[in-house]
């Protein structure tokens, strides 16, 4: 495997990176679940997914797709697949990341509890899952970013805590 092609597969899914972190800073408000219960009593999707989180959230990667067609037209081929990309792949974190909070309700996690695989690899898979039909990757790159990316969630989670933004490292 050439590293070139592990350093285009970081640069490819960074719109995912930037739309799963940026809630942190941009979120809060309202929750997505607008405070409804599921059947089992306990909350939908609880009060850490808001509305100005997943749309901040959307908006900042879909953002990050421009800068990055600004950088390297050559590996997008046009300005509007490097949009399309960017924006699926920070909708398709955003929306992984709403899944993964059902299933932790559903299991009775509270909010803000870890659940190891879930918290590192949901947002990863679903932004993967709807990005590859626009650009696709080889096995190799989608096996490199599944290894690299919990490394990257735990830094990125651990600065924010550092940084005040967050009341947990995790
Ligand atoms: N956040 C948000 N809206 C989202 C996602 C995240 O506002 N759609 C903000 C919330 O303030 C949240 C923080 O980003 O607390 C960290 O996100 P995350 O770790 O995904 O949420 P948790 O609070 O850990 O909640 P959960 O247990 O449901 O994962
Ligand atoms: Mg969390």
């Amino acid at each position: 495997m050439e590293l070139s092609s592990l350093l285009w597969a970081m640069w490819y899914i960074l719109p995912a990176y930037v739309a799963n972190a940026s809630p942190v800073i941009v979120g809060g408000g309202r929750p997505i679940d607008g405070g409804r219960l599921w059947r089992d009593g306990r909350r939908l999707f609880g009060d850490g997914k808001t509305w100005r989180g997943f749309i901040g959230g959307v908006l900042l990667g879909t953002l990050t797709g421009a800068v990055q067609y600004a950088i390297t037209p050559d590996f997008y081929g046009s300005l509007k697949t490097a949009l399309m990309l960017a924006f699926l792949l920070a909708f398709g974190a955003l929306l992984g990341d709403i899944i993964g909070s059902f299933i932790k309700r559903r299991a009775n996690l509270p909010r803000g509890a870890p659940a190891i695989g879930l918290d590192q690899l949901g947002f990863l898979i679903s932004a993967l899952a709807l990005a590859y039909p626009v650009k696709t990757l080889d096995s190799g790159q989608i096996i490199f970013l599944l290894i690299v990316s919990p490394f990257v969630h735990w830094g990125a989670n651990y600065f924010a805590y550092k940084m005040g933004w967050k009341s947990v490292p995790w």
